[in-house]
């Protein structure tokens, strides 16, 4: 069970590391489509799931939501990029971060989630990132226009 999720980790990050050589391939650009979505199903969609609250109904009652396990809901496109660069903008950089950006230098609370061991939080990690094209930890109060066209995250 761990060892082909880790092959598919290595195969990852061997693809992120292709896609960054002076000849881009198309084939190897991360998309919600073809990578995140099914990466947020299998590790986040348990709290994170069309069960779980809108972010609007999740801020009236976080407290309560928290004690149900349940964060604000990432099951469509429209819903994750609420937490990229919507209302929460850079929360899934600030939870998902591995202590490298972040202002106390420790992991987000939610970058264990990534992964059942370092390898596979590694190479989600890697895979968020990419997708992302610019990783910024900012609020939406502190980010300015040109940073926040630098997070790309495509739908395809
Ligand atoms: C076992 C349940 C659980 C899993 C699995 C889980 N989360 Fe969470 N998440 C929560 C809960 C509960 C909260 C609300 C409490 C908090 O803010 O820490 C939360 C909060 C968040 C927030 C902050 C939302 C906001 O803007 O206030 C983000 C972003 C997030 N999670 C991302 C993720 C991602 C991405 C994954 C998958 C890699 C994931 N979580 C997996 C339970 C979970």
């Amino acid at each position: 069970m761990h060892v082909p999720m880790i092959m598919a980790g290595i195969a990852g990050v061997a693809a992120i590391m292709a896609g960054c050589s002076s000849t881009p391939t198309a084939t190897t650009k991360v998309t919600y489509e073809n990578t995140i979505r099914q990466l947020v199903d299998k590790r986040c969609a348990e709290c994170h799931g069309n069960d779980a609250p809108s972010m609007p109904d999740f801020k009236k009652d976080e407290e309560g939501y928290k004690t149900k396990k349940l964060g604000p809901r990432m099951d469509t496109y429209e819903n994750l990029m609420v937490m990229v660069n919507g209302s929460d903008t850079g929360a899934i950089m600030r939870r998902l971060d591995d202590g490298a950006n972040t202002k106390d230098g420790k992991p987000g609370n939610m970058y264990q989630r990534l992964g059942k061991d370092d390898a596979e939080r590694a190479a989600n990690l890697a895979l968020f990132k990419s997708w992302m094209g610019s990783w910024n930890l900012k609020r939406a109060k502190d980010i300015t226009e040109e940073e926040r066209k630098l997070v790309l995250a495509p739908r395809n």
